[in-house]
């Protein structure tokens, strides 16, 4: 895998092995990047080596066998394991996607682990989404209005523009999307990338939202919107099988034709 998959800052160097236990038959060693920035030491990779016929089916699995029986310093993010609250989002075998719902068996091989792609590194596997939530926070992520609510009690919406919702409420803000997208890697501190567009168009498409004007007022910029340019990484690791592509083209749409 090309240097660029490594996050920032990274030299690698050589690490321990922890084997499996003797008398294991279904053996899998997985390389797993190690950096503690405290220590002041550079990143390494340690190897583990996993008897899975001991082991659940998941990369998830896998990493909590190793913390709870070779090595319980090693750090990563997990909650809901199964696909819902997006903290588990890693590389693993050079593609970004969720541990606890990314299957050992479809990796062929050693398996690789890192963390997500160009992030600061906290520790391990956990990345800084410090930058990446501010981003979120800057499109306001909430239904904006002006008018008062018609019927006094909630704002209703027609079974049709719910519908135009579906594919972009789904999302969970993993970031699988954002660290696999060339463009960002390189404009991070100005292009919002493909999570947080898909999110800003969510609130664009949404017919109770009163601020679309002033939405795409803040999207109408080189940087934030314009430096995506379909390359399509985004919508081929989401987890969630979204299409961060689609909802940026759809935004690109709504500014040509509010233009004419
Ligand atoms: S389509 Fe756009 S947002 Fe998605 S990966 Fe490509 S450049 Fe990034
Ligand atoms: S669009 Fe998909 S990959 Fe991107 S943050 Fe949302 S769920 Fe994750
Ligand atoms: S642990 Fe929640 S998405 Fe993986």
């Amino acid at each position: 895998m090309a240097e660029f998959f490594l996050p920032k800052n990274s030299t690698i160097g050589a690490g321990k092995t922890h084997k499996a236990a003797p008398g294991a038959k279904r053996v899998k060693r997985f390389k797993i990047y190690r950096y503690d920035p405290d220590s002041g030491k550079n990143p390494h990779y340690d190897n583990f080596e996993v008897d899975l016929d001991e082991c659940g089916p998941m990369v998830l699995d896998a990493l909590i066998k190793i913390k709870s029986e070779q090595d319980s310093s090693l750090t990563f993010r997990r909650s809901c394991r199964e696909g819902i609250c997006g903290s588990c989002s890693m590389n693993m075998g050079g593609k970004n996607g969720l541990a606890c719902t990314t299957a050992i068996d479809d990796l062929k091989g050693d398996i690789r682990i890192t963390p997500l792609p160009h992030m600061d590194v906290i520790k391990d596997l956990v990345p800084d989404f410090t930058h990446f939530y501010a981003q979120y926070a800057s499109i306001e992520p909430w239904l904006k209005t002006k008018t008062p609510d018609p019927s006094g009690k909630e704002r209703l919406q027609s079974p049709d523009d719910r519908a135009k919702l579906d594919g972009l409420y789904e999302c969970i803000l993993c970031a699988c999307c954002s660290t696999s997208c060339p463009s960002y890697w390189w404009n991070s501190d100005r292009f919002l990338g493909p999570a947080i567009l898909l999110q800003a168009y969510r609130w664009l498409a949404d017919s109770r939202d009163e601020y679309t004007g002033e939405r795409l007022d803040e999207l109408e910029d080189p940087f934030r919107l314009y430096r995506c340019h379909t390359i399509m990484n985004c919508a081929n690791v989401c987890p969630k099988g979204l299409n961060p592509a689609k909802a940026i083209a759809e935004t690109k749409k709504m500014l040509v034709e509010r233009a004419v």
